[in-house]
């Protein structure tokens, strides 16, 4: 039943696979159109916290749509992006109290370094112009944030089309020297950001920009604890305006409304996207501190990244619905408890052949998989492990996100599970339980069954 790509006009994802055609979703499931249900543990690319179905948010789009669907940013503005400003600013870190929505990840990574680099001119600092990112990381596909973003793989065939991005190695415990124990390499202590920032000259430097806990870049990994209020100290000693990319993590996915609440610290700039309006529709947003843009009103007197559809009235009427629904249901709250019974759970599966590491916070968690344990050495790209595995979870009625590049950029595979926060016990062990089969049939098919 799955669709014939020669019988079809879509330029597909991947042009060499047969995709089930999905007609409904309910909750934590999908249904194809031969009725055949798959448990969302991705909520597909992280995004589906609420689940599928649910009504009010769908209403509210109607309902929007039909008193006003279109007003252009540039002339107006409009009841829906005044609330949604107003809910995440209210959720924010004291300071980051304006919002810029517009429709992708990728956009918003791209308006957040722009911002950044448009303030450092128009504040005198025309040389501040240089963008520190982490290696691994991501941060999007457009241009600009594929720049930003260390996955050499997706960057292969446009290298000459990308900007200089300066890399920093990124806290990715389970693959950097100290393995995330103290005293910490350079990686996890934040010595390797300083010694970049210096190497480059603080005075040229505009922004450092990094995802608080990894997303497909680094899986879920947790940097060390004092890592972030290290990088807080070092943007503030150099003048650097540090973005954290909580695209993916933002919104509740770890537990809290962002990723580095924990951490008690916060960045200059936040990009949220992806579960800040649970896949109803295509929101994203840069959260920014009022001091940037009043900079930019006594110069030019706005950011240079006007997009059609940015302040969008019906995205923004989702997002104001999706921050309600998650409110009024206690979702973010739900999504820590959920999320500790998850990675325990999860943690059962470090005696199955090929796992080398279980890890995450909250709803967010990523299984790596490895060759040897004790080395930590992966399978070669060839095996197509990830992808293997992605499509024995499939048959098993699992949606997994597979990974790959985590050793070295090419081998090195992953999955990576983000299942919506109204998950359940019995759907977590359902989660535990068919991945745990998958990785058997994986294991048998990549010849790795030990
Ligand atoms: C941390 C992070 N930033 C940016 C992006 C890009 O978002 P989008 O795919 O919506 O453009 C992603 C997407 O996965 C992401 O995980």
């Amino acid at each position: 039943m799955d669709q014939d790509p020669s019988r079809s006009h879509v330029f597909y994802r991947k042009l060499n696979r047969r995709y089930p055609r999905i007609v409904r979703g309910e909750g934590c499931y999908l249904y194809d159109q031969a009725g055949r249900r798959y448990l969302d543990g991705s909520g597909g690319a992280f995004v589906a916290n609420l689940g599928h179905g649910v009504r009010e948010i769908a209403d509210a789009i109607a309902a929007q749509a039909g008193r006003l669907a279109y007003v252009n940013g540039t002339a107006f503005t409009n009841d829906p992006v005044e609330e949604l400003s107003t809910e995440i600013a209210r959720r924010s870190p004291p300071g980051l109290e304006l919002v810029y929505p517009l429709c992708s990840g990728s956009e918003a990574v791209e308006a957040a370094l722009k911002l950044a680099r448009q303030y450092w001119g128009e504040s005198g600092y025309p040389g501040k112009r240089k963008i520190l990112s982490l290696s691994p990381s991501y941060h999007g596909n457009t241009l600009l944030a594929l720049s930003a973003s260390a996955r050499p793989h997706y960057a292969a065939s446009f290298r000459d089309w990308l900007v200089d991005v300066v890399r920093v190695p990124a806290p990715y415990p389970y693959r950097c020297e100290c393995r995330g124990v103290a005293p910490h390499c350079p990686s996890c202590s934040g010595e390797a950001l300083e010694r970049a920032l210096l190497r480059e000259n603080p005075e040229m430097v505009a922004a450092f920009i990094a995802e608080p806990v990894g997303g497909s870049s680094t899986g879920a990994s947790l940097p060390p604890s004092g890592y972030w209020r290290r990088v807080r100290e070092l943007c503030d000693r150099h003048d650097v305006l540090w973005i954290a990319d909580e695209i993916l993590t933002g919104a509740g996915r770890t537990g809290t409304w962002s990723a580095l609440e924990p951490y008690g610290v916060a960045p200059d700039i936040m990009t949220l996207g992806k579960g800040v309006a649970g896949g109803y529709v295509p929101l994203s947003a840069v959260v920014a501190p009022r001091r940037l843009a009043e900079t930019l009103a006594a110069g030019s007197g706005g950011l240079m990244h006007a997009q059609t559809f940015s302040h969008h009235p019906v995205l923004c009427a989702a997002g104001v619905a999706t921050l309600r629904y998650l409110r009024e249901h206690r979702l973010i709250e739900r999504c820590a408890e959920m999320g500790a019974l998850l990675q325990a759970r999860l943690a059962s599966l470090r005696e199955l052949p090929l796992v080398g590491d279980v890890r995450g916070r909250g709803l967010l968690a990523g299984v790596e998989l490895v060759a040897d344990r004790q080395t930590r050495e992966p399978l070669p790209r060839s095996a197509g492990l990830a992808e293997a595995l992605a499509a024995a979870a499939l048959d098993e009625g699992l949606v997994v996100w597979p990974n790959t590049g985590h050793a070295d950029g090419v081998n090195g595979d992953l999955v990576m599970l983000a299942p919506p926060f109204i998950v359940t016990e019995s759907q977590i062990d359902e989660i535990v339980s068919s991945l745990a089969r998958a990785l058997r049939r994986a294991a048998e098919r990549v010849g790795a069954a030990r």
